[in-house]
């Protein structure tokens, strides 16, 4: 990923939940990479969301990459819906389990790109003997549970310092997600920082034109 490429993951928890399908068509007629999932069991968030069903629902009508974001307790007991339902990444928090190795390994048997996040108030430490397991790091820049939240502080420099640690380590490759808070006018700047991927939801179907708001997010 050079510097100054990115992928843009709408979040559709954002989008009107009673016509997904039109959010399907922005993002595709906007040229997003992903479609970001989010899902919450109102146990490791205070919010409730969506499960296995929506996304099988949505599955035959995008060949977008659904990346889903599990902030869920007991992770290991969704990913194989969330597989069979046609997930092309599941991500879970390393503050939801005590063996992250075993929610890796779970992802990983079912051959979805595998995907570990951690909370803002969650020191980096904390994912650091799962790095070299992973594809997929998601840096947290709100505290999960509901969109439309402002970026926090500091989020910048805990991307940099993941960045460079993971160049330290030899394993660039990992890609870093950023989710929360991201707008246009703060983009450019988590990208700089190591962002690959963006997740923007109410940055996006808050817009009067999303398709549009898509395009700008490639045109920063
Ligand atoms: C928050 C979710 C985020 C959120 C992003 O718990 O994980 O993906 O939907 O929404 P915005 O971009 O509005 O902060
Ligand atoms: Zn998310």
């Amino acid at each position: 990923m050079t510097s100054n490429s990115f992928k843009l993951a709408p979040s559709i928890l954002s989008a009107d939940f009673g016509d997904l399908r039109t959010a399907l068509d922005y993002c595709k007629d906007g040229g997003a990479h992903w479609i970001h999932i989010d899902v919450m069991d109102n146990q490791f968030v205070p919010n409730l969301t969506i499960g296995p069903p929506v996304v099988q629902s949505l599955r035959p009508y995008t060949d977008k990459f659904l990346d889903v974001h599990m902030m869920v307790i007991e992770p290991e007991k969704l990913v194989e819906p969330f597989a069979r339902a046609g997930a092309d990444g599941i991500t879970f928090h390393v503050e939801a389990t005590d063996d992250p190795p075993a929610v890796i390994n779970l992802i990983r048997s079912t051959g979805k790109q595998v995907g570990i996040s951690l909370k803002p108030g969650t020191p980096l430490s904390a994912i650091e003997p799962y790095l070299d397991q992973v594809d997929l790091v998601l840096i947290m820049s709100v505290d999960p549970g509901f969109g439309g939240q402002g970026y926090l502080p500091g989020s910048t420099d805990r991307i940099a310092e993941l960045k460079a640690r993971l160049n330290e380590l030899c394993l660039d490759g990992v890609i870093i997600e950023v989710d929360g808070g991201v707008k246009l006018n703060n983009a450019r700047k988590i990208v700089t920082a190591g962002g690959d991927v963006l997740v923007a939801g109410s940055a996006v179907f808050g817009t009067q034109d999303p398709t549009k708001t898509i395009k700008d997010f490639y045109a920063i």
